[in-house]
């Protein structure tokens, strides 16, 4: 791959303030890209070298619009969008866990994924085309005791990456779900005991025996994104480090 793939493009990260997005913004940024880095307003990341930041929580239709819209009018166009966002793992078995939880959960993990790809689509393709980058999880092909929404939602995700391929191959804009095992973020560490203690209870799940580092779903986010993948559409990419090999 060149040392620049993303130069000149234009990226949209959404929960660029979690390991894995801010791992993703960083890696776009010094391959090249111009990057949107989104979170929530009280959870906003520094801004990127050449980008910016804004607040949007995907739930939000208006706040979704409002925020794709800036970045169409700041940098005129958008390579590439990457559906990162993703709400806390709410655990419990299905006749344990509240109605609520689970439409929160689908709320951002599948139709915040879903209002990004409609706000953004349009300006993709009046540029050109652009590359869809959805980030699902090893739990939306396998599962676990106690993770219905969590999985199903994101087993969506995989499903919709499919469809949005099918759909936007005429708009030359390719969609692929990438779906990472266990990965040493924040999300793991405050509810299991630190990188220990993630370490101990998850790294035994994954063949190769450990947990994976943000940076190495950043890379493989990177090659999605870059023309290196230029007939991968419509599928999925496992980076979990053998989790569902074994
Ligand atoms: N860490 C893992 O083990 C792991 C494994 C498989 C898949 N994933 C997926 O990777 C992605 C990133 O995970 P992470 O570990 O970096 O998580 P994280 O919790 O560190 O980051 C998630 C980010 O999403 C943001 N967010 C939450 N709700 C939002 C909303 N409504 N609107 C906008 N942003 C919102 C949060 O503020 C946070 O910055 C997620 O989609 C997650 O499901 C993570």
């Amino acid at each position: 791959m060149a040392d620049q793939p993303l130069n000149g493009r234009v990226a949209i990260v959404t929960g660029a303030s979690g390991g894995i997005g801010a791992a993703i913004v960083a890696r776009y940024t010094a391959a090249g890209a111009r990057v949107a880095a989104m979170d929530l307003a009280d959870r906003l990341p520094d801004v990127p070298d050449g980008g910016m930041v804004l607040p949007c929580d995907v739930t939000d239709d208006d706040a979704v619009a409002a925020a794709v819209a800036a970045v169409a009018e700041r940098f005129g166009r958008i390579d590439i969008l990457v559906n990162n966002a993703a709400g806390p793992v709410l655990v419990g078995k299905v006749t344990e866990i509240t109605a609520a939880t689970w439409r929160e959960t689908f709320a951002i993990n599948l139709t915040g994924a879903f209002l990004m790809c409609q706000a953004a689509i349009p300006v993709m393709a009046a540029g050109g085309g652009g590359v869809i980058v959805n980030v699902a999880s090893q739990l939306g092909h396998v599962t676990t005791k106690g993770r219905a929404p969590y999985s199903a939602s994101k087993a969506g995700l995989i499903s919709l990456t499919r469809t949005l391929a099918v759909d936007h191959a005429e708009d030359n804009i390719r969609a692929v779900s990438l779906s990472p095992g266990a990965v040493m973020t924040t999300r793991l560490t405050s509810v299991l005991g630190g990188e220990a203690g993630v370490e101990e209870r998850l790294g035994k799940l994954h063949a190769l025996g450990r947990v994976g580092r943000a940076e190495e779903i950043a890379e493989a986010a990177l090659f999605i994104a870059s023309d290196a993948a230029s007939f991968m559409t419509g599928s999925d990419m496992l980076v979990d480090g053998g989790y569902t090999a074994t």
